[in-house]
C-alpha cells in the first residue's frame, strides 16, 4: 500500500455521484473554496501556496477586488455583442495589447484561449501568404517535444508524442526541428553564443529540405519547449532564428501563451533578446485566468493585406467578449500599478537563488531552468543516473499528494495524459507562482519545498 493509499496523503477524488459525471475527473479528494493572493483553500479550511499559479497563468494574485469589480461593472451593463456593433472593452484592450508589445505588433484578435490563438496565428499566416503573391507557403515548422494545445492545428505542430500519436492520422503535415538543444549537450570548446546560432540553423536545414517557397512559418516558445521545458536560449539562437526567417520569407510566430505578461521578468520574454516576432500568441497571464482569454497579434506589415481587401476566415462567438475584455483590461492595471513584472525579475531572482542552494542539491532534483518567476525543476529518481521511478508508482501524483500536506499546490496532475514521454525524462515540476509573491512568501514556499522532496525522497520506494 502506498502512503496514498493508506489515507496518510490525500487520497484520490472516486468518480462518484455528480463528480463522475464530468468527462475528466479531478485527481485528489479535494475541493476548491476559494482562492485569495498567492493562497488557495479548501473547503475543509486547508491553505496551499498555488505554486503553479493556476496552469502556470497567474500574473496578478486572486481574487483582486479591483478585477472582481470590473468584472461586475461590465456584468451589469452587458455580457455580449454581436460583431454588428462596436465593443468599446475590445478596442480598448486591442489598444492597450498594442501599447505593451514591442515594435509594430500592433493588431489583434481575440479568442477564448491559448489552442484558439495557435490556430488563429497558423490560419493569419496562410492568408498573409495568399494575399502577398505566395499561395504555396502553408508549413507551419514547430518544435519537437513542444505544446501549443490540443486543437488539431495546434497538436499538429506541437511535437509531445505522447498527446499526438492518438491523432496523428487526423493532424497535417507539420515538420519539427528540436528548439534549442541543452548548454549540457554543447560539444567542449564550443562557446555558448556559436551554439545557438548552430542550433537554429537546424530552421534553415529543414527550410531547405520543404523549400522555402513551401513553408508559412516557424512557430516556437521563447524557452526551451517539452524535456526542455524552461531552457533560456542564448541570444544568438533567436537573432539567428529572426535571421532565418526574414531571409526565406517565413513569419516568426512567437508562442507567449506562458511566457506572456511578465512571468520571465519582462513583459514578453522575446523582449529579452531584442527579437520582435510577426506574431505573438498569447493567453493564460493576459487575463490572470480570471477569464477565458486568447490573443494573436501581428504587425503593421502582416496586417496590411487584411486592410486592403484580405477578408479573414475566421471567428468565434466568444471573440473580444465584453466581460473578458473589461476583465482582462483591470488585469493589466494591476499588473501595471503594482509594478509586477518589476517584481517577477527580482523575486524570481531570489527564488533561482534559493532553489539552486536549497533544492538542485537533492538527489531526484536532476536541473533546475527558467528566469523571473518561470522555474522548472525536472524531478528524477537519481539524478546521477536518470532514472525514474514506474508509472504505476505514480510518483507525480505521490508527489502532489505530499505536496498538499505540506501545504503547496501544484500544476502536476496533468501529467498522467501526457505521462508517456514526461516519465522517460523525469518531470517537469512547474515554480510559476502569481507575480505578486513576495520574498517572504517565496522562502516559506522553497522550505515547504524542501521538506516535500526530501519526502519523497524516502517514500517513493516503499
Ligand atoms: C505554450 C502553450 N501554448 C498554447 C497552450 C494552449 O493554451 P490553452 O490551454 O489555453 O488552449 C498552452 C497551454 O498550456 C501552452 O502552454
Amino acid at each position: 500500500m502506498t502512503p496514498h493509499e493508506t489515507g496518510a496523503l490525500p487520497g484520490q477524488k472516486p468518480a462518484e455521484g455528480k463528480w463522475g459525471r464530468m468527462f475528466s475527473n479531478h485527481t485528489f479528494d479535494l475541493t476548491m473554496a476559494k482562492a485569495e493572493g498567492i493562497y488557495l483553500y479548501d473547503t475543509a479550511g486547508n491553505r496551499y501556496i498555488d505554486v503553479s499559479g493556476g496552469a502556470l497563468g497567474a500574473s496578478i494574485g486572486w481574487s483582486d477586488p479591483r478585477v472582481v469589480e470590473a468584472m461586475r461593472e461590465q456584468a451589469g451593463k452587458f455580457t455580449y455583442v454581436t460583431p454588428a456593433m462596436a465593443n468599446e472593452p475590445r478596442a480598448d484592450l486591442c489598444e492597450r495589447i498594442a501599447r505593451l508589445m514591442p515594435g509594430t505588433l500592433n493588431t489583434t484578435y481575440l479568442v477564448s484561449g491559448g489552442s484558439e490563438a495557435v490556430e488563429t496565428a497558423i490560419k493569419i499566416a496562410r492568408q498573409y501568404h495568399i494575399a502577398t503573391g505566395n499561395p504555396r507557403k502553408n508549413k507551419v515548422i514547430g518544435t519537437w517535444d513542444s505544446y501549443h494545445g490540443m486543437t488539431l492545428g495546434a497538436l499538429s505542430v506541437a511535437g509531445g508524442a505522447g498527446y499526438r500519436h492518438a491523432f496523428d492520422p487526423m493532424l497535417n503535415d507539420s515538420p519539427h526541428i528540436r528548439h534549442c538543444r541543452r548548454p549540457t549537450d554543447r560539444p567542449l570548446g564550443v562557446s555558448e553564443e556559436a551554439w545557438g546560432r548552430t542550433c537554429a540553423l537546424e530552421l534553415e536545414e529543414m527550410i531547405h529540405y520543404l523549400g522555402a517557397d513551401n513553408v508559412s512559418a516557424f512557430m516556437a516558445t521563447p524557452v526551451g519547449a517539452g524535456k526542455d521545458y524552461g531552457l533560456v536560449p542564448p541570444q544568438s539562437y533567436w537573432t539567428t532564428v529572426r535571421e532565418i526567417c526574414d531571409r526565406y520569407n517565413v513569419l516568426l510566430i512567437s508562442d507567449e501563451v506562458v511566457t506572456g505578461f511578465g512571468r520571465t521578468g519582462a513583459w514578453f520574454a522575446m523582449n529579452h533578446y531584442a527579437v520582435i516576432p510577426d506574431i505573438m500568441v498569447t493567453a493564460k497571464g493576459i487575463s490572470s485566468l480570471y477569464f477565458p482569454m486568447g490573443a494573436a497579434t501581428v504587425s503593421d506589415k502582416i496586417n496590411e493585406p487584411f486592410t486592403k481587401g484580405t477578408y479573414f476566415i475566421h471567428g468565434h462567438t466568444h471573440m473580444g467578449n465584453p466581460v473578458g475584455c473589461a476583465t482582462t483590461l483591470a488585469v493589466l492595471d494591476v499588473i501595471e500599478q503594482d509594478g509586477l513584472v518589476q517584481n517577477s525579475a527580482e523575486v524570481g531572482a531570489y527564488l533561482h537563488t534559493l532553489l539552486r542552494e536549497r533544492i538542485l542539491p537533492h538527489r531526484p532534483i536532476a536541473d533546475l531552468r527558467g528566469k523571473g518567476l518561470l522555474a522548472i525543476r525536472e524531478l528524477v529518481r537519481d539524478k546521477e543516473t536518470l532514472e525514474f521511478p514506474p508509472p504505476e508508482a505514480e510518483p507525480e501524483v505521490l508527489f502532489q499528494a505530499i505536496a498538499y500536506k505540506n501545504g503547496l499546490s501544484f500544476y502536476t496532475a496533468l501529467y498522467g495524459p501526457r505521462r508517456p514521454s514526461a516519465m522517460k525524462r523525469g518531470v517537469a515540476i512547474f515554480i510559476t507562482p502569481p507575480l505578486c509573491i513576495t520574498r517572504a512568501q517565496v522562502d516559506d514556499l522553497v522550505e515547504r519545498l524542501d521538506r516535500t522532496v526530501r519526502e519523497w525522497d524516502r517514500l517513493i520506494d516503499q
